[in-house]
This record gives structure tokens, sequence and C-alpha cells, in this order.
């Protein structure tokens, strides 16, 4: 059957997870390298680094950031911060190649304009996992989460607006996007222990990169 969308891969693979939330498959395959590359660079300005809950649990998931401000959490809270309190120093910059992916997907789910001025880098390694959370650190309450796997593949966890509500579990590849804002921004998601695995581009690893509008 001739499909209205059969010469445009990137339209094809848009696979609806519900009002507001997107999976774009592939979508970012083609600069997966590139991207790669430069979480890598800005791993050398700003280390992955292993960091504790308010509950005095440390994260198996590494992390980093780019951008006005980056996520981070201690003993004290959750807060968003413009200097890395490993080095004092401001955040390393936002790439270009990562703000106009971040726009352009969120476009695409709709979602326009989009001016993140947060990504989280995450760096999960055998094991390691997210549980189930609502991102609500941030201002914006309607803009999405743009989501981006590099590597690894990994299970996304996809719940409710409630805790306790049904999850899915999604296979995402590296290129796979992910997009989620207004009446989806709150649900419920997480990422399942990831398997143990090579991939050609991140080694034993995967990369995640979630683009935030805080302010
Ligand atoms: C996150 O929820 O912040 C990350 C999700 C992911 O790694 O896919
Ligand atoms: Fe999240």
């Amino acid at each position: 059957m001739s499909s209205l969308f059969e010469d445009d891969p990137r339209l094809a693979a848009r696979e609806p997870l519900e009002e507001g939330a997107v999976i774009l498959r592939a979508y970012a395959a083609g600069q997966a390298a590139e991207l790669v590359g430069a979480a890598g660079e800005i791993s050398r300005a700003a280390p992955f680094r292993h960091l504790v809950t308010p509950g005095g649990y440390t994260m198996s998931v590494a992390m980093t950031n780019c951008g006005r401000v980056g996520w981070v959490s201690d003993r004290s809270g959750y807060r968003y911060s413009p200097d890395d309190p490993e080095t004092g120093k401001p955040w390393p910059a936002m790439p270009g190649l990562f703000l106009r992916l971040a726009q352009n997907a969120a476009d695409e789910a709709g979602f326009r304009p989009y001016d993140p001025d947060a990504c989280l880098i995450n760096r999960y390694q055998a094991g390691s996992k997210l549980g189930l959370h609502q991102d609500r650190d941030e201002n914006d309450q309607w803009a999405p989460i743009v989501s981006v796997s590099l590597g690894l593949p990994a299970t996304f966890v996809w719940g409710g607006k409630r805790r306790g509500d049904p999850a899915r579990r999604i296979r995402l590849e590296s290129g796979d996007v992910v997009v989620w804002g207004g009446p989806a921004r709150f649900i419920y998601h997480g990422v399942a222990p990831l398997k143990d695995g090579t991939h050609p581009l991140t080694g034993p690893a995967r990369i995640n990169l979630t683009f935030r509008k805080v302010f």
C-alpha cells in the first residue's frame, strides 16, 4: 500500500506516543557521530560525574551539561546552575549542532519556537538506570523535553501522569529522538538498566542528550 510519506523517511518514522509526545525514529542518525564527538569535547571541559540525590543516593548515570544553565543535584536538592559546581566555571556553550537539532525536532513535533537553555548529557554504562520520574525543575511547563539517544540501545519506560499509571517499555536506538511537551510535559518516564554491549560510536556506553527550556 502506498503511503503519503513513503518518499520521506523522516516523516514516515514518526511514532506518536500520545498528545504532545512523539518518537522521531532515526531522526539524528545521520549526525550521531558528530553529536558523540561534541559531547566528548564538552566532557573534557565539564567532566561526567555521578551526582548525589537529596536522599543521599549516588546516581548510576554519569552526567554533565552544556548551555546557559545545567541541571545539578546534591544533598541540598535539585536545581539549575549557571556554573559547574565541580570546576566553578560556566558550563560549556551549547554547540550550534545541538541547538539546531533540538529546534528542528521540536518543530517536527509541533513545538515552535523552541529556545532550550540547557542540555543535560547522560552517560549510561551496563547496569545504569534512571528511575521513573517527571522533569519538573524547569520554570517553563509547556516547552518540550527533546531527548536524543546515541550509542547502545536502551529500554525507555513511558508511563502516565501519575506514578502508578501503567507504563510502556520502548526500545530506543542510536539516532532516535523523543519529544514530549504541552499536555505530555509531566509524564513519568525512566530508563531500564542498560544491557551490556559495545557500539561503534560509544563503545560500552549510551549517551543521551536532553534539551530543556528552563527559564
Ligand atoms: C531523562 O529522562 O532525563 C533521560 C531519558 C533518557 O536517557 O532517555
Ligand atoms: Fe527525565
